[in-house]
């Protein structure tokens, strides 16, 4: 199978796909640091994210390792997961974290009155979280409630979690089973404060930042990077406010967080199909992604007026596609198929945060498993990796590459209608393995694109890997878990030219040799 797929590709190659376009890559400048958290995720308390997705509970049926599932356990293992965002989110604002620590039975039972209205036995709380992410190897994230709860709340959850002293939150923690502080590497205050949040103005909201941030208290050398609740979309009100909270010797500032959403038809109200979809919503899809580096430029700009050293991150700790709920599912849930065009929409988006790695130093892809732009679906015992899933792989060796600056001279366009966006997307880095790594996304669905690869030096070939599919919405079912995934991708230089040819919709990470 993997062989026909890669006979496919290597037909569809014709030179005339080669119209003098050239990635100018400059080794001699090298770039910022793309930091690995720029390929974080999030985990909410939503739909299947994490009961039957990641928790199962030790009686389950479904092979587990204390609670956790086996095969998710080892396909996130796999894919290098560098943090973690949890609980929401909306979530994050009705959650309560003393409902979630001591023995399981006696947890209270609430309503998850935001996604489906389900009940949320709490099984998985603060240690279930913070021991998954050290079984997969990942830092983490946690967001405090700001919209429902308390500045002691917010504050007690942070000493339950970092004080290594002798405190009552401490020794609870120990009598819980967990006698080591934990390391929480990001902790933000509040989520979406301009919406389920709360619905606050900037300015309120940025009292209220200070005022939780004032009292959030670890060790010092415990310190977690602190990320205020940004804006959304097109909004720039928020940043323009919080860029200019100075941090003094009481509290601290790190990071602006912002979110912001692909919609095939960029309507809420009927977004678009998942699956089953034609060039139009291709297309249309390309356009609103790519929509995103605007909004990222225009509060970078912002944040240099107040912030020109760059101390402060621009953290996108939301982003991804969204699309309608299938007829039958919960519409609470946001369970969503995800095809070879989200593997394109990761990988854009990816080169994109590249470029911006200075301040753009964590993002959350919304969400790991079973919610939105999923890495993993599972239904019961069965479980795949989406095409997202191989796009995040393959670009492992971008994590805490160092960013190479990049051109493309004679960018072809990608032409739908009267419409065109970029043909080629494109990022360059040299690895820790000191080898130079390129991703290189072809837009369009119906041509192979060529690209010459000049770094000005000498380069015998690129080694790496494909995906790619024959149709724009080709997917992985239970039944087909790996009819979407990489293929095996080389090509040499010849007569001193590394031309590559990327397929018709197709993502292609290399490493020159
Ligand atoms: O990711 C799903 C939801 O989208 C999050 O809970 C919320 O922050 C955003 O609106």
């Amino acid at each position: 199978m993997r062989r026909l797929i890669a006979t496919v590709c290597l037909l569809n190659f014709t030179v005339a796909a080669f119209a003098g376009t050239v990635l100018h890559i400059d080794t001699k400048h090298p770039g910022p640091e793309i930091s690995k958290d720029v390929y974080g995720q999030f985990v909410e308390h939503l739909g299947h994210g994490i009961y039957g997705g990641i928790w199962v509970g030790k009686d389950s049926k479904i092979p587990n390792t204390n609670g956790y599932r086996n095969d998710v356990l080892k396909a996130l293992k796999e894919l290098h997961v560098p943090v973690m965002r949890w609980p929401g989110g909306c979530f994050a604002d009705i959650y309560h974290w003393r409902d979630g620590i001591g023995p399981r039975k006696q947890r209270p039972k609430t309503v998850n009155w935001l996604w489906g209205g389900v009940t949320e036995d709490n099984a998985f709380g603060t240690h279930e979280f913070l021991d998954f992410a050290e079984m997969i190897g990942s830092d983490v994230y946690v967001n405090a409630n700001l919209g429902s709860g308390t500045e002691k709340e917010a504050s007690d959850w942070l000493e339950y979690m970092t004080a290594d002293g002798d405190s009552d939150l401490a020794n609870l923690r120990r009598a819980n089973g967990r006698d080591k502080p934990w390391h929480i590497k990001y902790f933000a205050i509040g989520n979406e404060s301009w919406g389920c949040g709360g619905n606050m103005t900037p300015e309120y909201y940025a009292n209220l930042y200070k005022r939780y941030a004032t009292f959030a208290k670890t060790p010092e050398d415990n310190r977690p990077i602190m990320i205020a609740s940004g804006g959304t979309d097109v909004r720039t009100d928020w940043t323009e406010t919080l860029a200019q909270i100075k941090p003094n010797w009481s509290f601290n500032i790190d990071a602006i967080s912002h979110h912001y959403y692909t919609l095939p038809t960029g309507e809420w109200e009927t977004k678009g199909r998942a699956i089953g979809f034609k060039e139009d919503q291709w297309f249309s899809t390309f356009k609103h992604t790519l929509k995103l580096e605007d909004y990222v430029r225009a509060n970078l700009a912002i944040m240099d007026k107040y912030d020109p050293e760059k101390r402060l991150g621009f953290f996108v700790d939301e982003w991804g596609t969204w699309y309608d709920t299938e007829e039958g599912d919960n519409p609470g849930f946001l369970l969503q198929q995800n095809s070879l065009r989200d593997a394109l929409v990761a990988a854009i988006n990816l080169n994109m945060f590249h470029k911006y790695a200075k301040r753009v130093r964590m993002t959350s892809i919304a969400q790991m498993v079973n919610v939105l732009q999923a890495m993993i679906l599972t239904d019961g015992k069965k479980m795949l990796l989406t095409p997202t899933y191989h796009v995040f792989k393959m670009h492992i060796p971008f994590q805490d590459a160092t960013s190479l600056p990049s051109t493309i001279n004679g960018l072809p366009k990608y032409k739908y209608g009267k419409d065109a966006v970029i043909g080629i997307s494109a990022s360059a880095a040299r690895g820790k393995d000191g080898k130079i790594w390129l991703s290189l996304v072809n837009l369009n669905p119906n041509k192979v694109s060529g690209i010459e690869i000049d770094t000005g030096g000498k380069i015998k070939g690129a080694v790496g890997q494909v995906l790619t599919a024959d149709k724009m919405d080709a997917h992985n079912t239970f039944g087909k878990p790996d009819a979407v995934h990489p293929v095996k991708y080389s090509a040499k230089t010849e007569n001193g030219k590394l031309m590559l040819e990327l397929p018709a919709k197709s993502v292609v990470v290399v490493a020159l040799q």
